[in-house]
């Protein structure tokens, strides 16, 4: 059952996601199903993601959802932990990373204001090991004024993105205007999609070690 049906048949708690996620969550994702993996979500809410997250990864994954409201502490179960703390705090964050260790899979659909998605992503982003996963959900709000947000507000994380695409491709700038910083060092690939962030780390050695063969595409 991919993720999609398993949403749709869904009769559990309540799952918060819009429908259009799900194709960018099996792209992403599929390939870590049933391995040994801490996955962290932020934002539990009605608890029916970290349970669908369950389902999808495996008995073998470690599902740690955390959230800012109490109540959310009933919906941990054999298979997800919960524990309950400010996203924005690093404090909590680091107690989460003591308890369980560096995330595979970070998904934050918590606040979405953007101050707590900027320090939560500067927090945890660079913990996240090689090949590892972040999601930043719902970034419309990067377009609303109620969130922190707005158009080219320097400070939406949409707008911030915007940036980290030079900093992906800072090994290239010629001008020194572009710093080589952990985004460059640390970042595979940046996906965008409607209100969707997902950032793949790895680390590409451009300029240090090109291919040549038939493969080599030539950058000039
Ligand atoms: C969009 S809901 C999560 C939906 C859930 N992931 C799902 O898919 O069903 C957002 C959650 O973030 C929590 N939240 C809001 N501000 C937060 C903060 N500063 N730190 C942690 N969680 C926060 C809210 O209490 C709410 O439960």
């Amino acid at each position: 059952m991919n993720l999609w049906q398993d949403c749709l048949t869904n009769r559990g708690l309540p799952i918060g996601k819009w429908a259009h996620y799900f194709p960018i969550y099996e792209r992403h994702l599929s390939s870590w199903r049933n391995k040994d993996i801490f996955v962290l979500e932020i934002g539990v809410a009605g608890g029916g993601s970290a349970q669908m997250w369950n389902r999808f990864f495996g008995p073998r994954a470690k599902i740690v959802g955390i959230d800012i409201d109490p109540k959310c502490a009933e919906h941990e179960h054999f298979g997800v932990s919960i524990r309950i703390g400010d996203q924005s705090d690093p404090v909590f964050l680091q107690k989460i990373i003591d308890e369980f260790g560096f995330p595979d899979i970070v998904i934050d659909d918590g606040s979405h204001r953007m101050e707590h998605v900027l320090a939560t992503f500067q927090f945890l982003y660079p913990k996240v090991p090689k090949n590892g996963i972040y999601f930043v959900e719902d970034m419309h709000t990067s377009y609303w004024p109620g969130y922190g947000g707005g158009v080219n507000n320097p400070s939406s994380f949409i707008n911030i993105c915007k940036h980290f695409i030079d900093q992906l491709n800072a090994n290239w700038d010629q001008s020194g205007q572009i710093q080589v910083d952990l985004i460059t060092r640390q970042t595979y690939s940046i996906s965008f999609y409607d209100s969707v962030v997902v950032f793949e780390k790895g680390g590409v050695r451009t300029r240090e070690a090109p291919v040549v063969g038939t493969g080599y595409l030539s950058p000039v």
